[in-house]
């Protein structure tokens, strides 16, 4: 998959695509990512990209032009019409249904970073098909929403993760949160191990775990529940572990 970023600042990018599942995405030729900077399209001698906006009030606006510069550039590189998408504090919030999309559709995507007090608009009403945003909160810059972007999708590709089943058990996937985990020593700062998960016995293994991730759900994620409602089975054992929570959070 071909992932473009147009930013003031494509060092910060690079440095993602040296680190973890980016790069290994990238090595293994499933990921390839390439920055554009705006003030190289720029007609200042200064290669300034902002202005006062009209108006006034307060801070500076990425002039459209650069922008746009950068993103025809971007497009013109790709065989097939990328997908413009600026990052953005106003636009549709990132989840993983967006994420699990555009990795599998594997459409080339142009991600659009702002800084100052963000775009014109008419640059967005001309070059963008879409605004996303990583939630509310705000940003100095749109890198680090491109890097969540990349990241996520890195790990969706095809043989990126070393074993695709831990992409197919984390949190979101089945509309449940991941169960917990633990790893050696086996006692730690008093604090021991459920001890179900090292009897050897696999069905009861993987049972607690179903329904450690159901009781985690519920907790924390309930609202999970209105995309998948639970089934037969997770009810009942809903209804259990209601009444048992001291079973529900040692597993035994
Ligand atoms: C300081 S922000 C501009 C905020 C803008 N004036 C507003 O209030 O909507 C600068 C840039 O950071 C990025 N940014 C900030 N918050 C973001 C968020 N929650 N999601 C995605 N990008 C964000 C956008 O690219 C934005 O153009």
């Amino acid at each position: 998959m071909r992932v473009s970023v147009v930013t003031l600042f494509p060092e910060l990018v690079e440095a993602g695509n040296r680190c973890g599942m980016v790069r290994a995405a990238i090595e293994k030729e499933r990921l390839a990512v390439q920055g554009y900077n705006p003030r190289d399209w720029s007609d200042d001698p200064n290669r300034r990209v902002d202005d006062r906006p009209f108006g006034g009030g307060p801070g500076m606006l990425l002039q459209p032009g650069p922008i746009s510069g950068a993103i025809d550039a971007a497009v013109a590189a790709e065989a097939v019409r990328p997908l413009v998408v600026a990052l953005s504090p106003q636009g549709k919030r990132l989840d993983r249904h967006v994420i699990a999309d555009w990795a599998e559709r594997s459409q080339p995507l142009v991600l659009v970073c702002g800084r100052y007090e963000g775009f014109d608009q008419r640059l967005l009403d001309a070059r963008v098909d879409e605004e996303y945003s990583l939630g509310d909160l705000v940003l100095s810059g749109g890198e680090l929403a491109a890097m969540v972007v990349i990241d996520a999708i890195a790990r969706r590709l095809p043989d990126v993760v070393g074993d695709a089943q831990s992409v197919v058990e984390d949190s979101f996937e089945a509309d449940r949160l991941d169960h917990p985990h633990y790893t050696r020593p086996p006692e730690w700062e008093g604090r021991g191990v459920p001890g179900v998960l090292t009897s050897g016995d696999h069905r009861r293994i993987a049972e607690w775990r179903a329904q450690a991730a159901l009781m985690t759900t519920a907790r924390r994620r309930p609202d999970l529940f209105a995309e998948k409602g639970p089934t037969a089975e997770e009810r009942a054992a809903l209804e259990r572990h209601w009444l048992e929570p001291a079973a529900a959070a040692t597993g035994r």
